[in-house]
């Protein structure tokens, strides 16, 4: 089974083309990614209409590209997938749209991808992991912690209350005057940082649930900043180190409280499995690593190159959707919003 994935819900224009394993897993035959990070940048942060019409520019050449290096055609495929949501509206229409013209134009089937499911599923396609396992997803948009027990069945373990993860790295790196994307600029100056300069908030720490709140630490860090007009290096360097190790105590936390919540829901899980841009975090990485040898529990931390966003993991979350009988419609639409877990985003909402 080969399918073709597209993915344009956020900056990362991506195609690629997988194909299934006999054995469980896949095989990358192609992962082609066009990033718009230096469209963005001067705007500290994603610009919905110039991401929209840097996709149109790239899409059908990226397409071709894919599978040029994958080494086959469009009738070698099984399928053709595109994430459908949630993001930007006027990127995922341009994806979906894409996958849907090949689909229509080859006969093919069409898988509607969620981008999210993608991210949850990209262990089974690197580790060939079984269900049901934790995932800890952590982007600039997203910060869940999910029981992943089957393609299409997720449980909501944790969500943030107001800031993504990502996103706090990136308005703590802009309010220190750092690049965007912040997060690798937070990580490098705080190398040289004190972590216990400054006394950070830790939200949430020991809270019976597994949810994040992240918005008080960054006002801590801002309200540090008012504190001293001037900030040398070195204070800037202190304060992201000390933002970090917030960081890292909070997630070592929730995760644990996940974990909790897993084994009495679900019993044990296979694996806890990072996704999303912020899995690059190097101190993250290590915590969780320890973590992983005190509890005995298996870690997955796929490559970075398929933890931020790409195409293989929509192309892979095809074949799994189709392996399970799922197929969509040319009348799927776009969805800005899709959470995995439908009842927990009702019970959020206060319409239980
Ligand atoms: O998954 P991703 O590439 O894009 C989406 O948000 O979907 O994640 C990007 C986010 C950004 O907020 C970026 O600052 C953060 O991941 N990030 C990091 C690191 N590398 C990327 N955060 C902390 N430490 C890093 N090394
Ligand atoms: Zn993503």
């Amino acid at each position: 089974m080969r399918v073709l994935g597209i993915e344009t819900t956020c900056d990362e224009t991506a195609a690629a083309v997988v194909q299934l394993k006999p054995h469980g897993g896949g095989t990358i035959l192609s992962n082609e990614i066009m990033s718009q990070i230096a469209e963005h940048a001067a705007y500290g942060g994603v610009v919905p209409e110039i991401a929209a019409r840097a996709h149109v520019e790239v899409i059908d050449r990226l397409v071709e590209r894919a599978l040029a290096d994958a080494g086959c055609d469009l009738a070698d495929l099984d399928a053709i997938a595109a994430a459908a949501g949630p993001g930007l509206i006027g990127g995922v229409m341009v994806g979906l749209t894409t996958g849907k013209a090949l689909a229509l134009a080859t006969g093919k089937p069409f898988v509607a991808v969620n981008h999210l499911e993608a991210h949850a599923l990209t262990a089974r396609l690197t580790d060939g992991i079984e269900f049901p396992y934790l995932l800890l997803l952590v982007s600039g948009g997203h910060t869940q912690l999910l029981a992943v027990k089957g393609v299409g069945d997720y449980q909501r373990l944790g969500t943030t209350m107001d800031d993504a993860l990502g996103e706090a790295f990136d308005k703590v790196a802009k309010m220190l005057g750092l690049p965007y994307p912040g997060g690798p600029q937070v990580e490098k100056a705080a190398e040289t940082g004190d972590s216990t300069r400054f006394d950070l908030p830790r939200p949430m720490l020991r809270r019976p649930n597994a949810d994040f709140s992240l918005s008080g630490l960054k006002t801590a860090v801002r309200l540090e900043l008012e504190r001293r007009p001037r900030l040398s290096q070195q204070d800037v360097a202190d304060l992201c180190a000390s933002f970090q190790a917030a960081v890292v105590d909070v997630v070592v936390d929730r995760v644990r409280m996940a974990l909790r919540q897993f084994a009495t829901d679900l019993g044990a899980p296979t694996a806890l499995v990072v996704a999303g841009g912020v899995a690059a975090n190097g101190p993250i990485r290590r915590s969780l690593t320890r973590m992983s040898t005190e509890t005995g529990l298996k870690l997955v931390l796929p490559p970075l190159s398929l933890c931020t966003d790409n195409g293989a993991m929509i192309a892979w979350a095809g074949i799994e959707r189709l392996r399970a009988g799922f197929t969509d419609g040319m009348d799927f639409a776009p969805r800005p919003r899709w959470p995995l877990d439908l009842r927990a985003e009702r019970v959020h909402n206060g319409k239980a």
